[in-house]
């Protein structure tokens, strides 16, 4: 048994229940979430300890926290750790979690697997009333290292790309998309972030046919010339097979999620709550970047120009200048999101060399 304390919860872990301190930045953003969105039911569907579900309740103050993990001894955990926090909003559920989820609606649902949400995806859809937030930790899957995985789970090609990070994002953000439209619901993305090997995302869901057409609306496929670092958007499966600025031939992943992936005044205003700089920097990133999806490697391009990289910012400005949009990305630490092709920003580049 080894006790923690993580946000204001302190709590045991029992040997054989799982608890990971490494997702602590992802859990105190999650607190952040809830408490901007005022929250008043909350399923934490794959609870372990409960740290995620208690933190909601003592510290976003859901009125309703319900925890549920399928293993017996987690269970034990949670309903002794909702005790020692003298938590009287929280409700234990031991079951497997897809048939809790089919069996009832909820407010929230927030889906933290081991690996990938794919196998809960569907039920979390159906269950889900306004909001569903999902953890994937499989991002080698997601973001094209392993392929075949990937298209089983996701039912979407993923290719290996400078932009791999934001690709995943986006494909499993296209499958909630496809998800909940099977239901009749629609979705719009409050915060998305891929961060060290995790891929997390806050979804709102929104009742309705109408509401589900105009989220497909936002699903396409991305292009991609893994030679120059090219890409291109595609509304359709109809790449052009070659790219326009190095000849190369050129690969399509998707279909995936094209539309928007943050909540700019929402993460904004989150980011200042954050007492860990690096969860304060993550949404400054998040809420200051380019609605445009994918980015360029720009230490890639240097290599393959056979530039020395300048600083970020100095380009991001060269680009600005020239009446492009330019940011940086919170998705890596070498990419830059533009509206410029790659035969502009190879221009801008070597101008700026
Ligand atoms: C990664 S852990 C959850 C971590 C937790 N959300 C946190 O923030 O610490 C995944 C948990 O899901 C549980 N689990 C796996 N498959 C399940 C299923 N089908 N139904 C319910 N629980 C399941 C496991 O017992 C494990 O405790
Ligand atoms: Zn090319």
């Amino acid at each position: 048994m080894e006790l923690h304390i993580e946000g204001e919860v302190e709590f045991e872990v029992e040997e054989g229940v799982f608890y990971n301190p490494k997702m602590i930045l992802n859990r105190d953003i999650g607190i952040q979430v809830l408490k901007a969105l005022s929250i008043s039911e909350y399923l934490d569907a794959l609870s372990a300890s409960g740290i995620r579900g208690l933190r909601a309740a003592k510290e976003a103050r859901v009125d309703k926290v319900m925890l549920n993990d399928m293993s017996p001894a987690a269970c034990d955990c949670i309903v002794r750790n909702a005790d020692k926090n003298n938590l009287t909003n929280c409700d234990v559920y031991c079951c497997n979690a897809n048939v809790l989820l089919h069996k009832r609606h909820f407010q929230a649902v927030d889906l933290d697997p081991f690996g990938s949400p794919s196998p809960f995806i569907s039920a979390a859809a159906r269950s889900a009333r306004e909001f569903l937030f999902i953890t994937a930790t499989d991002t080698a899957p997601l973001c094209g290292a392993h392929f075949q995985s990937g298209v089983r789970k996701y039912m979407a090609v993923p290719i290996r790309t400078d932009y791999h990070h934001e690709m995943g994002a986006r494909i499993l953000l296209g499958l909630a998309a496809r998800e909940l439209a099977r239901l009749d619901k629609g979705m719009e993305t409050i915060l998305t972030h891929a961060t060290d090997h995790y891929v997390r995302t806050y979804l709102k869901v929104i009742k309705g046919a109408d509401a589900a057409n105009r989220t497909l609306e936002e699903m396409g496929y991305v292009e991609s010339c893994q030679t120059c670092g090219g890409f291109w958007t595609r509304r359709e499966p109809k790449p052009a097979g070659f790219c326009s600025a190095c000849g190369s031939r050129t690969y399509m992943a998707g279909p995936l999620w094209l539309g928007r992936i943050q909540d700019k005044s929402l993460v904004g205003r989150i980011a200042p709550a954050m007492e860990e700089r690096r969860a304060r920097n993550l949404l400054e990133a998040c809420a200051s970047e380019l609605e445009l999806p994918m980015y360029y490697d720009y230490h890639r391009i240097c290599d393959r120009l056979g530039l020395t990289p300048k600083k970020a910012q100095v380009l991001i400005e060269r680009l600005r200048a020239s009446g492009w949009k330019a940011s940086r990305t919170h998705f890596s630490g070498v990419g830059i999101k533009t509206d410029a092709g790659i035969a502009d920003m190879e221009k801008e580049m070597l101008a700026a060399k």
